[in-house]
Formats: structure tokens, C-alpha cells, sequence
């Protein structure tokens, strides 16, 4: 078969959130499989980027008081991070705030005027006349239409689960500023993608693009009526692309975010000398293309109806390529449940790269993973299972019981007779790579396992721990380790999309390059092989606890942290960035009321003298003068970044209706407000110079 040439993506994140473990099923999902058709000798590029517009940013960036350009930028570096961390390895990362994809968004956008796609329409909208913004639904909270539970969110409500529009709800107050919004007019534009239908219909039903599940689902959901205009437009302010010929107005985020696709392929091909029509064909607007190279789009469930009757039906009308397939996935549970912030089962990536190996989660989602959409459990036990018992019971082990008893000899010359189980493992070759092919990553897997099961036997059977023991029998010994290895490194090229380190490992101890799939065909004879290091260890499940405790107290501090809100709130115009920072402490914390803030009494203080304690680790004693004759007695954990004589005399801000407390070295009466990560990373507050002792901080 000739070579074929496939684009691939996986959806865009979203540029204002970290990545979790439900985000890593997919970008593993499609990782892997990109692996396979480049180890297969396909021409594949894996395409990405952070899905950086909308009015979640905008408002993210003004509470953290910065530009959303710096905001998004810190994001991105967080998200490639996490994304090196477990493996996942993409040909271009991109961002759809890059000139690029605006420039498409252009083109894209004046194919769907000539085929007169788009429409004007008033649409009414809630306004913050505070913030000056049109607010979405979850910025709106307010009594439920349906039953009056009071504090709702402007779209659903979590009592009775009814769905509304933020117009409906009781007596709505904006979570931006707490103003009432109005209610207000403003042009938009909307595209007529019912102007599409026979075109969706059958690009929809033909079989070729998606699964049968989905295509019976839209039809059934969204097919059997006429399908709704798609409102395309903000009015500013907003955080997006301004539209050509509609000053003051920018594309929605869900219409430039497809397009960020094109956008990170353009990106790539000026960084590689590609050129796009390559691999993303195009023609006149309205024309049919079919370019002789495939694109797949890898997404969840959630974003189906963006993905399978929006983007081709835009595409369609602007003249660009289809989508060969569009790949969809369920949702991650944890243990059978919503992942849950409070149970420490929302796991960032970053907390897990923490305690566990990238190598099981890419293999446990593997194993789990089929081509429905069906949602995906993540049970603990069974993830500490398949590891130890799959990955290191079966794959390493093979390894470890007979690589260091060659490693002075290499492999046999000649591969010897291993009564066809050599033979039997790159026969099915073809079987693993079809299972790859429709993302039934499971029933690869279990195959795998299957032949890993019998290369297992072999060597318990053959023993060469005991033909070790009589030196007469070496050869013996050595013809034994040699189809062990062989057979091992079999299943390594067959689990390298999976697992890219052990492909790694064992390219190393084998001394030789692991680089197309059918070299499981030809056995390696007389080859070196190297002293044996550790490759993978066994999961405990302490480390699993210690995840979760670790995601818990993550959250917990994030809700502590109260002050930092109330600051962030204000808008400040200078851009202070520090991605260390906001990663350690990201912008999260709840909502409070302006009631909430007031409940906390702050002072400026003055510090009036300053001492060592002889047994504290952290604390340094503290009294401070809080105006007139009044001083109080303060343990603030600074000793290991501040000095006793640096201290005295200067201003701080205490918190000054805390509840005093005991510690062994006396009582506490108040807390120093201080920033930082702890360590020599302590940065006491103080007010600017002419505040006075006893002034309140409001
Ligand atoms: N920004 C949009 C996608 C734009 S694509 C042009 C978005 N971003 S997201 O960050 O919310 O999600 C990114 C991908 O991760 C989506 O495909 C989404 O379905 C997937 N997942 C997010 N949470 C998930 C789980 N808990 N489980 C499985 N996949 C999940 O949507
Ligand atoms: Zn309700």
C-alpha cells in the first residue's frame, strides 16, 4: 500500500483551565494512535493548540489583573508542560490567537458570505453595566425560573436540573460585579447552517465519517428538525478576533476554534516549508473537495454537535477539505463517579506526574479504550492491577528474568528453534495494527497480553535460572534468553505507540532502533546486549492515595486563599506575570461577597520588636503596635526569609479579628499577611508610605 499522508488533531483546550486526567484520555487516545501510522511508515502530524478566546478568559485575565496576552501565555507553558510530562508528542502546538488563524478566519468567513451563509439578527442579551460586557449564561445567577431555588446559574439549576436561558431567571445579579444586569439589544450575525442539510445529511449517514452510534444520534437529535442559525458574534468588549466589516464586533470562540486547527497546520507548515494544500485541500467556496490525504479530528462526546454538523457545514460552504473521520470519546469517571474536586479525584497532570509514572496511565487508558463513546472508569484497584500484573508481570518481567544472563554473550547467532512462537507473534501483527487502526485499543491490548501470556510460559518452562546453575548447558541457556528477548521486543514494537519510554528502554538494551512496525518479522541474531537497568516499578497503591490527597489539598488551599481574591478582583493595569506562581496558586478560589471580605479585619501595623525563639524551625516572635497604646503578640512563620533586625520598625498588614491562638510558645493574636511560596520565598505585605498604624485595609 502506498503511503498515505494524515492529519490528525486533538481538540483544543481551553486556555483558562489546566490539564486534568479527563483531558489526558484524549490526548493520549490520539497520541497513540498517531505513533502507530508514523511507526507503520504513514506521513502523520499531530496538530494542537490552547483555545485561547472568549469571555471566560477576558474575565480571568482582568481579576488576575494582567493582559489575557499574558495570561494565555502562562497557560500555554502549563499545558505543554503537563503534555512532555506524559509523552504526548505533537508535531505543532499552536494558539488560535496567532495571526494565522485570524487570517483564516478571514478566508473561511467571506466563503461563507458569497454563499450567502450569513444572516443579521437582534438578539437580546443580558448587560453588565458595571463591567460593560454582555454576560454569558454562567455569569448570571439568580432565582431557578422553574422552582425559585435561589443562586442558580443563569443556564441549569442544580435542584431541579432544569435548563433556562439567563433571561428567565428570578431577580439576576451578574457574577462579575453583582449589578443587575439589563437587558439589551445588539446586531449579531448568525449562519444559516440549515442551509446545509442535504449536504450534513449525507456526509453525516454515509458511514465513511462516524461512527454508526453517532450518526443514528444526530440524526435522531438534531436531524429530524430544521437545524437552528448559529449565533457567531460578540458585541465588544470581548476577547477574540474583530470581524472585517463589523467594527466593534468578534467571532465567538467557537468559530475561530475549529479554524485554530487550519491555524496550527498553517503555523507548522512556516515552520517546516510545508505547504498547506498538502494537507489540507481547498477550492472555490461551496465546491466539494476531497483531497488524496485523510484529516481526523479526535474529540468527547461534549463537543459532537460542533464537530459533525457546524465545522463540516462551514467547511463545506468555504471550499475547504472534509474531515476524513471525526473520532469520539466518552467521559472519564473516577472510581464509577463524576470527577470531583472536593474527593480529590479531579487530578490534574500535574499531581499525578507527581506520585505515578506516565507509562501506566498510557497504558490503563489503553487498555480501556475502544472506538464508542461510552464513558470511561478510572478504578483504582484495577489501575494498580492491570500495572503490576500486565506491564511489569508480564512485559518487564520478560526482560529482567533473561537479559542479564547474555549480557555477555549477546543473542545466539542463529535466532534457534522456538517451535513457531516467533512466528506466531509477527503473524499477528496484522490483527494488533487493525485493532489500532479503529481506535479498539482494548482489543489490542488484550491480544498483546495474550502473546505475552505464552512468551511467559516459555520461560518458565525453559528456566534458564537453573540451566544458569550447570555450565555444560550455556549454550543452551543463552538459546533460551535469545527467543525470550526476541519475543519481548515483539511485543514492545506492538505496545511502543502506547508506551514510548520502554520502546526506549529496550532499543538500548538491544542496541538497535525500533523504527517501523514489520521488524517484528525478522528476529535479531548475534546482537549485543546491554548490562540490564530497571525499566518500570511496580505501582503502590499508597501512590494512588497520595495522588488524591495531594488533588484534595490542592483545592482546599485554593478556597483558603480568599484574600487573594479579594485583591484580584481589583483591576489593576500593570501586568505582573509569573507563571511559577499562578501554576502554584492558580486564580480559583470561590466567590466571596463583598460582605464575605468584610468579615476579615484588616490593619496596617507596626513591627516594634522582633526575636528567635531557641527551638522554632519556622517562627520568629513578633510584637507589633496596631495604633495608640495597643500591641499585640504575633508568631509569623518568616524566620527563613526574614532577619529579627530587618523587621523592626517597618509596616505589615495583619489580620486582626483572628481567633487567638496557643502555641507552645505563647499566644498568638493576629496573623502577618504575607505572599510567596515559603522558604526563602516569603514576601511580607506593607502598605505604601503615609499609612498609619491601626488603618483599617478595606
Ligand atoms: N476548547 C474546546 C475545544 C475546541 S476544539 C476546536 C474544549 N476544550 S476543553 O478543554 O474543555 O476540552 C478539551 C477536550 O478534552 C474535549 O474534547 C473534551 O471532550 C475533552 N475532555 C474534557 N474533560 C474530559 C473528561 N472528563 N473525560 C474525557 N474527555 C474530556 O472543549
Ligand atoms: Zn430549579
Amino acid at each position: 500500500m502506498s503511503q498515505r499522508r494524515i492529519l490528525v488533531t486533538a481538540a483544543l483546550p481551553y486556555a483558562n483551565g489546566h490539564i486534568h486526567l479527563g483531558h489526558l484520555v484524549e490526548y493520549i487516545q490520539t497520541d497513540i494512535w498517531v505513533r502507530f501510522q508514523k511507526l507503520r511508515g504513514q506521513r502523520c502530524i499531530y496538530l494542537c493548540a490552547d483555545d485561547t478566546h472568549g469571555t471566560a478568559i477576558m474575565i480571568r485575565a482582568r481579576q488576575e489583573g494582567r493582559s489575557e496576552e499574558a495570561l494565555i501565555a502562562d497557560m500555554r507553558a502549563a499545558h505543554i508542560r503537563d503534555f512532555n510530562g506524559f509523552e504526548i508528542e505533537f508535531d505543532h502546538y499552536g494558539s488560535t490567537h496567532s495571526s494565522t488563524t485570524r487570517e483564516l478566519c478571514g478566508q473561511v468567513w467571506s466563503g461563507l458570505l458569497d454563499q450567502d451563509m450569513v444572516v443579521e439578527a437582534n438578539v437580546a442579551q443580558l448587560y453588565d453595566p458595571v463591567e460593560k460586557t454582555f454576560l454569558a449564561d454562567r455569569f448570571v445567577k439568580g432565582g431557578c425560573p422553574k422552582c425559585g431555588a435561589e443562586n442558580q446559574y443563569g443556564d441549569s439549576c442544580d435542584k431541579c436540573f432544569s435548563t433556562y436561558s439567563a433571561m428567565e431567571v428570578r431577580n439576576p445579579k451578574s457574577t462579575l460585579s453583582g449589578a443587575t444586569p439589563e437587558m439589551r439589544d445588539a446586531v449579531h450575525k448568525l449562519i444559516r447552517i440549515e442551509k446545509q442539510r442535504v449536504f450534513l445529511e449525507h456526509w453525516t449517514q454515509s458511514g465513511k465519517h462516524l461512527e454508526e452510534e453517532v450518526a443514528n444520534y444526530l440524526k435522531g437529535q438534531f436531524l429530524g428538525e430544521p437545524l437552528r442559525d448559529w449565533d457567531v458574534s460578540r458585541p465588544a468588549r470581548y476577547f477574540g478576533f474583530e470581524i472585517p466589516g463589523f467594527p466593534n464586533n468578534f467571532w465567538y470562540v467557537w468559530f475561530d476554534a475549529p479554524i485554530g486547527y487550519m491555524g496550527s497546520l498553517g503555523d507548522w507548515c512556516l515552520n517546516t516549508g510545508e505547504k498547506f494544500e498538502d494537507w489540507w485541500a481547498r477550492g472555490k467556496p461551496g465546491q466539494d473537495i476531497s483531497g488524496n490525504h485523510e484529516i481526523h479530528h479526535f474529540i468527547g462526546k461534549d463537543i459532537m454537535y460542533f464537530h459533525t454538523l457546524f465545522w463540516p457545514g462551514v467547511l463545506k460552504a468555504a471550499g475547504f477539505q472534509l474531515p476524513t473521520r471525526v473520532h469520539i470519546h466518552g467521559f472519564l469517571t473516577v472510581d464509577g463517579e463524576k470527577m470531583s474536586k472536593t474527593k480529590g479525584t479531579f487530578v490534574r497532570a500535574a499531581t499525578y506526574l507527581n506520585q505515578l509514572n506516565p507509562s501506566y496511565l498510557r497504558y490503563y487508558y489503553a487498555s480501556k479504550l475502544s472506538n464508542g463513546i461510552d464513558d470511561l472508569d478510572l478504578n483504582r484497584d484495577e489501575f494498580v492491577m492491570k500495572v503490576n500484573s500486565d506491564l511489569i508481570g508480564k512485559i518487564v518481567n520478560l526482560a529482567s528474568r533473561t537479559a542479564r544472563f547474555v549480557e555477555t554473550t549477546g543473542l545466539t547467532a542463529k535466532y534457534p528453534d522456538d517451535a513457531g512462537l516467533f512466528q506466531e507473534f509477527s503473524a499477528a501483527g496484522d490483527d494488533i495494527a487493525a485493532a489500532y487502526e479503529h481506535c479498539d485499543y482494548n482489543r489490542a491490548m488484550r491480544t498483546i497480553m495474550a502473546l505475552a501470556d505464552k512468551a511467559n510460559q516459555y520461560v518458565a518452562g525453559a528456566a534458564p535460572w537453573e540451566l544458569k546453575k550447570d555450565a555444560s548447558r550455556a549454550g543452551q541457556m543463552q538459546q533460551v534468553c535469545t527467543v525470550a528477548l526476541n519475543l519481548f521486543r515483539q511485543l514492545v514494537v506492538y505496545l511502543s505507540p502506547v508506551l514510548p519510554s520502554l520502546k526506549k528502554q529496550t532499543e538500548d538494551l538491544l542496541n538497535k532502533p525500533i523504527q517501523h512496525w514489520d521488524e517484528t518479522k525478522q528476529p535479531l541474531e548475534g546482537t549485543k546486549v546491554s548490562r540490564f537497568t530497571h525499566m518500570m516499578k511496580r505501582v503502590e497503591p499508597a501512590q494512588m492515595e497520595a495522588m488524591i490527597q495531594d488533588s484534595k489539598q490542592e483545592y482546599q488551599s485554593m478556597s483558603e486563599s480568599a484574600p487573594q481574591s479579594a485583591i484580584g478582583n481589583r483591576q489593576s493595569a500593570i501586568a505582573t506575570d509569573g507563571p511559577e506562581a499562578l501554576a502554584a496558586e492558580p486564580l480559583l478560589a470561590e466567590q466571596i461577597s463583598i460582605d464575605d471580605f468584610a468579615k476579615v479585619d484588616l490593619r496596617v501595623a507596626r513591627i516594634i520588636e522582633a526575636e528567635y525563639l531557641p527551638d522554632a524551625k519556622k517562627l520568629l516572635k513578633l510584637k507589633v503596635s496596631m495604633g495608640g497604646d495597643v500591641a499585640r503578640q504575633v508568631f509569623a512563620g518568616i524566620k527563613s526569609a526574614y532577619e529579627p533586625d530587618q523587621l523592626v520598625g517597618r509596616l505589615v498588614i495583619i489580620v486582626a479579628n483572628l481567633a487567638p491562638r496557643q502555641m507552645k510558645f505563647g499566644l498568638s493574636e493576629g496573623m502577618v499577611c504575607a505572599a510567596g511560596a515559603g522558604g526563602t520565598e516569603i514576601y511580607l505585605l506593607s502598605p505604601d508610605s503615609g499609612a498609619r498604624p491601626g488603618q483599617r485595609v478595606h
